[in-house]
């Protein structure tokens, strides 16, 4: 190579790294802290929710409930837009049945609603599918009737039951069935006990509303998990390797 061709290579190159480090830098400013990148569907149990905390559950539901629609990362995004019942009034049937507030069944419902909207609903709401209060309730009923987790796991053949489960027999029948990995809490063995308690299972999309795997890409940090806290209780990852209950009523309150 003659020398005039080798410094035009490496100007050449010099440029090309000049335009990489330029574009990762924009990058990193646009990564704001209300930039996220997945949404979870929270779905808890409600049995094990009452279970969690002395409050007034009655007759929890025997199904799997929402809990939220949560972007990975922001909270209470826009403090100014305030929760508005009105505005889902279309949507109440179906806000009762699969987003009933576990927890405190006999008091207003809509307190639940207006925290999962200011805290969650304000950052998802960056997204057009998703920036109004209808659209972000409605759109997480439609993925909570698309996933219909409830008849994944009696198809599976996992009920609520008396006897327990292995984790990862409950793991790879989600996994079968969807094709991704979901996220799985549990309340941890109390004192003196060798179980888990299955309590809240969570799926995740992409901004395009696909269903794609909770464990994070490797281009993707990882958020410190959310834990959710009731009491002196909470709710942390799965242990693979313990058994597993799936309370039914019936045997919390025998
Ligand atoms: C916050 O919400 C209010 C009320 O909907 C809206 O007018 C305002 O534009 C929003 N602010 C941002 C930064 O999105
Ligand atoms: C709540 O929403 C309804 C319907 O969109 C609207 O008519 C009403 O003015 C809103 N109330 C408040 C306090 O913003
Ligand atoms: C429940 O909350 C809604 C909206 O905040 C309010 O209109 C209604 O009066 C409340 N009902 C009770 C029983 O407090
Ligand atoms: C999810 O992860 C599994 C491996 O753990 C992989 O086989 C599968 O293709 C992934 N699915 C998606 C949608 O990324
Ligand atoms: C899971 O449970 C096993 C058996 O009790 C224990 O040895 C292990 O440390 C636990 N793993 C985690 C991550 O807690």
């Amino acid at each position: 190579m003659k020398p005039t061709k080798l410094q035009f290579w490496i100007l050449c190159w010099f440029s090309m790294a000049l335009c990489c480090w330029c574009a990762s830098d924009k990058f990193t400013q646009s990564d704001t802290p209300h930039t996220w990148k997945k949404l979870y569907l929270a779905h808890h149990w409600p049995v094990t929710v009452c279970k969690m905390s002395a409050n007034d559950c009655q007759d929890p539901p025997e199904y799997w409930t929402i809990h939220g629609l949560w972007p990975d990362k922001g909270e209470e995004c826009n403090r100014s837009w305030h929760f508005n019942v009105t505005e889902i009034k279309d949507l109440m049937s179906d806000m009762r049945h699969y987003w009933p507030d576990v927890l405190h069944s006999s008091q207003n419902r809509t307190q639940f609603w207006k925290h999962e909207w200011e805290k969650h609903g304000t950052c998802a709401a960056t997204l057009d599918v998703l920036n109004s209060q209808k659209k972000y309730f409605g759109k997480a009923l439609e993925l909570y009737e698309h996933i219909d987790l409830n008849s994944c796991l009696l198809k599976a053949g996992i009920k609520p039951s008396s006897s327990y489960y292995q984790m990862t027999a409950i793991k790879e029948a989600l996994t079968r069935f969807y094709g991704v990995t979901p996220k799985i809490q549990c309340l941890p063995p109390e004192q003196g006990e060798k179980a888990q308690t299955i309590g809240q299972i969570e799926f995740c999309f992409t901004k395009e509303l696909q269903l794609r795997n909770c464990t994070a890409l490797k281009s993707e940090s990882n958020p410190v998990p959310a834990v959710l806290k009731l009491g002196t209780e909470e709710l942390s990852i799965c242990n693979d390797s313990l058994p597993t209950y799936y309370p039914s009523q019936v045997q919390v309150h025998k």
